[in-house]
């Protein structure tokens, strides 16, 4: 069967054939793939900058956003059946007694940097027509999100990071008043830097989470993202048009900002301006080579301390984050259809898969159609 892979060696991405995996325990679940959204981060191991293959390989199949179809279950599966939709969770525990965190199934948070990522770090990933996998790692998603559920992964990015706010944002007294039909963030504000799929799933995120939320991105408006961004009620604002400075005049305290970049420089300036008791929220992984930038660090430290504020990074998540996210990204249909398709910029056959993943990067979310059902 095809595989979309990459040899480090060989600086080569393209087509690669490999065996059709099988059933070989019973607590697995063979898919077809639908889907496999690209994002970012496949596109740096193509620059041969991030990931590695598994122990015993030249090549790694690339993918981690994937959609499947189950077509058969082992024995011991009791929660998945054929012809359920799934979504693939990215990373697998390490393998030390004493890795806490992957022992209670949170290697999203292992504590000895052995874990694997499928599709990114020792584990081949998702784009290839069929997949073997735990039951334990798989998200049952509902039909009616068919259309959308490639999104869930990167929707975990945000559902992650709110899920750690929550609990962070525990240490004052952060509640809103209690206030019928409105959701529990609704005193608060929030910026959202970039209006990448990153960026718009979480400001969706956070529009649901009650927030009064905003984009704050590069290019002026009227752009498609800005446009895409205020159908769903949340005010894109250019960094072009409006420095840091004036956002804060504009929006008074910032209470969260969540970063999704990937740049240094426009994140270190918008720290300056987050507000009392803030949190700023890193999601972002800086490209390499590493343009060097100056922070005012004296000022961000003072204000730090002064307006007791926590600067967090997130990284992957786990299953609580995957539930949440198949949950919101049903709210979104609900109330935002056209805006959660169109976050979906194309869809398009393995054969365009070299062009989508070493090309000019173009659209929001290019998803590969792997087999049909
Ligand atoms: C993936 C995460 C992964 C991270 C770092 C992201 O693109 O969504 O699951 O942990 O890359 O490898
Ligand atoms: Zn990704």
């Amino acid at each position: 069967m095809k595989a979309i892979a990459v040899n480090q060696k060989k600086r080569d991405v393209g087509l690669i054939d490999q065996p059709v995996p099988e059933i070989s325990l019973p607590t697995e679940v063979k898919f077809r793939t639908l889907e496999v959204g690209i994002c970012g981060t496949d596109r740096e191991i193509c620059r041969f900058d991030y990931g590695n293959p598994p122990t015993g390989y030249e090549h790694l199949v690339l993918g981690h956003e994937a959609l499947g179809y189950v077509t058969e279950v082992g024995s011991e599966v009791h929660h998945i059946k054929p012809g359920d939709f799934v979504v693939p969770m990215v990373r697998r525990p390490c393998h030390h007694e004493f890795c806490i965190s992957c022992r209670n199934d949170r290697s999203d948070f292992c504590t000895t940097g052995d874990f694997v990522e499928r599709g990114i770090k020792e584990y081949h990933g998702f784009m290839t027509e069929q997949v073997v996998d735990q039951e334990k790692y798989l998200c049952v998603v509902p039909p009616s999100l068919r259309e959308v559920a490639v999104l869930v992964e990167p929707l975990t990015v945000a559902e992650k990071a709110l899920i750690q706010m929550w609990h962070i944002q525990k240490r004052l007294h952060w509640e809103c008043p209690v206030t019928k039909g409105l959701a529990p963030g609704h005193c608060h504000k929030a910026v959202v830097l970039g209006a990448g799929p990153i960026g718009i799933l979480g400001a969706m995120a956070f529009k649901v989470a009650g927030f009064d939320t905003y984009i704050y991105s590069r290019s002026k408006a009227p752009n498609p993202k800005a446009e895409l961004v205020e159908s769903f009620g949340v005010k894109y604002i250019s960094s072009e048009e409006t420095s840091p400075d004036e956002l804060a005049l504009m929006l008074g305290n910032i209470d969260v900002v969540y970063e999704a970049v990937g740049g240094a420089k426009v994140s270190f300036e918008v720290l300056k301006v987050l507000g009392l008791n803030g949190i700023f929220i890193f999601t972002g992984i800086p490209g390499h080579p590493l343009p060097e930038i100056s922070i005012d660090g004296e000022f961000i430290m003072r204000n730090m301390v002064l307006k007791n504020q926590v600067l967090l990074g997130t990284v992957n998540a786990g299953r609580d984050a995957f539930d949440n996210a198949i949950h919101d990204l049903g709210i979104f249909m609900e109330r935002w259809p056209e805006a959660v398709r169109s976050v979906i910029s194309g869809r398009f056959e393995l054969g365009k898969a070299k062009e989508l993943l070493i090309g000019k990067a173009s659209g929001i979310k290019n998803v590969l159609k792997l087999s049909a059902m």
